[in-house]
């Protein structure tokens, strides 16, 4: 439903590279000053099932300089599909306030709050996407490299959430992806003929390539972008003496980004596990562009509040 920003997938390559385009444009107008309060009195509902940083204070920001305000809730208060239905849930908060953002476990449970809700609602992480942290991390590598259409991202890591979203952005908007990933951990056979699929509909016809391997050395080279995240997510604690032996030879270190071009950024979405996904040199030296990429997170989400909440839609 295009009342709501759950997936990249439901959207066009035209609606995002124009909601990416607005972000970028707004994000000047309000350092200038120049960004009208369009959202006076408007509440924002945030559900929060897993803890965050970025995106609990992202949202909050936004939708304060944009003159409205927050309400924010954890399970313990709300209980989402156990202390009360989803569907009782939503009903109360369409009657309460004007948009609900929401970090479930389950996706089902953010779909089927926009399906009881009638106001906008925006996926704020899941267990199988991230599309907010998406376009702030093509909003920051536009910002960097212009165009991005024909271009890589290397992602070195965990077929995630963050790897999913990011992968469908990409093939939306042009632009090659590969994900090199320990065996086992690729993304799913459904979601690689969706991705193939929505990549013919791509923003310039052609669509962005869409690659997975198993070797980091073959995935950084020709990439402008070398994207890691944590090799055990919100979660998955239970699996991460398995996980971090398995991802063993996947780290984003000094050795794998001299086989990258020169002028490449590494990104991360943040927390960071040092020693890890990634090495302390490695994020001491693209700091700037992964605290850029954190600060995104504010202003993509702030324009999409500003078209969601204002507009109704997106298109
Ligand atoms: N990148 C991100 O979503 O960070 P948080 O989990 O802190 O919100
Ligand atoms: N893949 C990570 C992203 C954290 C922002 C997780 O789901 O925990």
């Amino acid at each position: 439903m295009k009342k709501d920003f759950i997936d990249i997938s439901d959207f066009t390559g035209e609606e995002l590279k124009k909601l990416l385009d607005r972000a970028i444009a707004e994000k000047k107008l309000f350092r200038e000053g120049k960004l009208p309060a369009s959202c006076p009195r408007k509440v924002l509902a945030l559900i929060f099932e897993k803890p965050s940083l970025r995106t609990r204070v992202s949202f909050a920001t936004a939708i304060a300089q944009l003159g409205g305000s927050d309400i924010y809730l954890t399970n313990a208060d709300i209980g989402l599909g156990k202390r009360e239905p989803i569907n009782d849930v939503a009903r109360v908060l369409r009657r309460m306030c004007d948009a609900v953002a929401a970090r479930t476990f389950s996706h089902q449970a953010i779909c089927d709050l926009a399906r009881f809700c009638p106001k906008p609602v925006i996926n704020a992480l899941t267990d199988y996407s991230h599309p907010c942290q998406a376009m702030a991390d093509v909003m920051t590598a536009m910002e960097i490299f212009g165009d991005l259409a024909g271009r890589k991202i290397a992602f070195v890591g965990d077929g995630n959430n963050v790897a999913r979203s990011l992968a469908m952005l990409c093939v939306k908007l042009g632009i090659n992806f590969t994900l090199a990933c320990p065996k086992g951990y690729e993304l799913e056979d459904e979601f690689v003929k969706e991705v193939s699929s929505q990549s013919q509909g791509s923003i310039d016809k052609q669509g962005g390539v869409f690659e997975q391997c198993n070797d980091p050395a073959e995935a950084v080279k020709g990439a402008c972008v070398v994207y890691t995240d944590t090799w055990v997510s919100m979660g998955q604690e239970q699996e991460r003496e398995k996980r971090l032996s398995e991802f063993t030879g996947f780290q984003v270190n000094e050795d794998l980004m001299k086989l990258a071009p020169k002028d490449a950024v590494v990104m991360h979405c943040l927390p960071a596990y040092r020693g890890y996904e990634i090495t302390d040199s490695v994020m001491a030296k693209y700091a700037d562009t992964i605290f850029a990429q954190a600060e995104n997170r504010l202003h993509f989400q702030r324009t999409l509040l500003n078209v969601l909440i204002t507009e109704g839609r997106i298109d």
